[in-house]
């Protein structure tokens, strides 16, 4: 299946050519309609409002896109992933993070899930009430996570959400990069007999997970803790677990994850060992339960009122018709600031392939660039060209309505910000409107003040960040991005393009290290640069 073969496709071209001129504001000028276009747009779902009315969309638009969710066979693929089936082809897996924060006794994998859960509930609790103590007995202080993508990104970015809940006497830190500088930074704020250390790694063989964790058991030894006591300061979160007991972990310490959960889709599980220490086991199930309740909402609320396919297809409606090349997601909210990297793992990792489901390659773009930074940051950054840039970029503005922090005053100026950047972007400035700005005397600065306006948006609303909202809005992204890749017919749990960077990464490191190197093993380029590091290396 090509979705551009399918007859809602081609509906929507001969749609997409009827109103690609079409102007938002105008649509909002002569609304006068009861419900408003606000109205008539925006859908709540889980919790989350979203407002799509800024969208260069029609009721007509969304019905054809939803006929195409249908006729690409969402629903199904929908169902078939909650129910277990193989839905990541190319790896033999099911991909069953829903189950990870199902609530029902029927649900597959329950009580591997619940045992698992209950363990790391009773690990958190200790280190959080001090029963869980270090070589010399004091009482943990730093918990440092030791991961890279899915086994940091999730954990990192909720436990910088819900700060505001976290233990006053723990403080978190995470280390991924295998840039030593990472880990050397945290070293310097970490105190060996307060640390726990939790080695996060699905496969238990990722190169910079491996080599940070090395260097910090090493660091434990030298700082005066003996081997014989490391047990109490390493964890190891893996579904490899006879890699994690080989690195030394205890085999009690060692926290179950499983095949038929990815990476990125992982934070539910053990692998949000952090989490649950950062905000407790109450919080955590709170975090769950939000996004239980957005799994419910995609499985059972009808397409036309259905978030994450709503957003889904929205995108479609971006990257395939409008042939936008990124989206850009605006928290407008610092305690989401690792929300767009998150995504980007999320979005990228998952939909950014070519090759189909069923065989041969796709002829249409898949995921488009996802990028972002907290609101109002962007605004003083990159917002110039989302206004006057030739290029459009569909943005997904995220607000929440009330604060988690006691300085109120802050907010309406925050909100206030939030909502005036997707009016401007919406409305823009004409030519007359910008003549009367630049005023009699400044003419020529008039081309420089017309903005041009029709830029498209999607709100989502947050009543406030809890870990239930929170959970909810992960939820929403992860299912949007499987309906996109449904409709694009590709696999979004696989992720093969990584592999061959990993492979000459050994080849060149060895080169990098080995006495003697022979250029012609690579290209002139790499050769030479492989040459300059080893130069360096030995001027050191
Ligand atoms: O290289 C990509 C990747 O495999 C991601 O998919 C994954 O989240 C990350 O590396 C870390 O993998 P692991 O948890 O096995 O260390």
């Amino acid at each position: 299946m090509t979705p551009n073969s399918l007859s809602s496709w081609s509906a929507l071209k001969a749609h997409y050519e009827h109103i690609r001129d079409a102007r938002l504001r105008d649509w909002f000028a002569a609304d006068s309609g009861k419900p408003s276009r606000a109205e008539r747009f925006t859908f709540e779902g889980g919790g989350l409002a979203a407002d799509f009315s800024k969208n260069r969309i029609t009721e007509e638009t969304l019905s054809l896109l939803v006929a195409l969710a249908r006729e690409a066979g969402v629903e199904k693929r929908r169902d078939a992933m909650f129910a277990g089936e193989i839905v990541n082809p190319t790896e033999g897996r099911a991909a069953l993070h829903t189950a990870l924060r199902a609530t029902r006794a029927d649900a597959p994998y329950h009580a591997e899930v619940a045992a698992e859960r209950g363990k790391m509930a009773a690990f958190a609790e200790r280190v959080r009430n001090g029963a869980w103590t270090g070589y010399t007995g004091k009482r943990i202080r730093h918990v440092v996570n030791i991961g890279i993508g899915g086994s940091d990104l999730g954990p990192k970015m909720v436990v910088h959400a819900l700060d505001h809940l976290s233990h006053p006497e723990i403080s978190t830190y995470f280390v991924s990069n295998v840039d030593g500088a990472d880990l050397a930074r945290v070293m310097d704020r970490i105190d060996a007999e307060e640390t726990l250390v939790i080695v996060v790694s699905k496969t238990f063989t990722t190169l910079e997970t491996m080599t940070n964790a090395r260097s910090l058991r090493d660091w434990f030894v030298a700082k005066g803790c003996p081997e014989s006591a490391l047990a109490k300061h390493f964890v190891g979160v893996s579904a490899n677990p006879a890699e994690v007991v080989k690195f030394g972990i205890a085999h009690d310490n060692v926290f179950q994850m499983w095949d038929w959960v990815g990476g990125r889709y992982s934070l539910w599980s053990a692998v949000g060992l952090s989490i649950m220490i950062a905000i407790g086991p109450l919080q955590f199930d709170a975090l769950l339960a939000g996004a239980a309740g957005m799994d419910a909402h995609f499985r059972e609320a009808p397409l036309e009122r259905n978030l994450p396919v709503l957003m889904g297809l929205v995108g479609i409606w971006y990257r395939n018709f409008f042939e936008s090349q990124s989206y850009l997601v605006a928290p407008y909210s610092e305690a989401l600031h690792f929300l767009p990297s998150y995504l980007q793992q999320l979005e990228m990792e998952s939909n950014g392939k070519s090759a189909r489901l069923d065989g041969g390659f796709v002829d249409y773009p898949t995921s488009a660039v996802t990028w972002g930074e907290p609101g109002t940051n962007g605004q003083h950054a990159f917002f110039q060209m989302l206004h006057q840039g030739p290029t459009i970029v569909p943005i997904d503005f995220i607000a929440v309505l009330r604060p988690e922090h006691p300085l109120a005053s802050h907010h309406p100026k925050l909100l206030a910000n939030c909502f005036a950047q997707s009016e401007a972007l919406m409305l823009g400035r004409t030519v007359d409107e910008a003549t009367r700005v630049a005023g009699p005397d400044k003419p020529e600065l008039v081309p420089h003040l017309v903005f041009p306006g029709n830029r498209p948006s999607t709100t989502l609303l947050l009543d406030a960040l809890t870990p239930g909202s929170l959970g909810a809005l992960i939820a929403l992204y992860e299912h949007k991005v499987l309906v996109q890749a449904t409709v694009w017919n590709i696999n979004p749990f696989d992720q093969w393009g990584v592999e061959l960077g990993k492979i000459l990464g050994k080849v060149v490191e060895a080169d990098l290290t080995a006495p003697v190197f022979d250029p012609a093993k690579h290209d002139s380029s790499t050769s030479a640069l492989i040459e300059r590091a080893r130069s360096a290396a030995k001027a050191n």
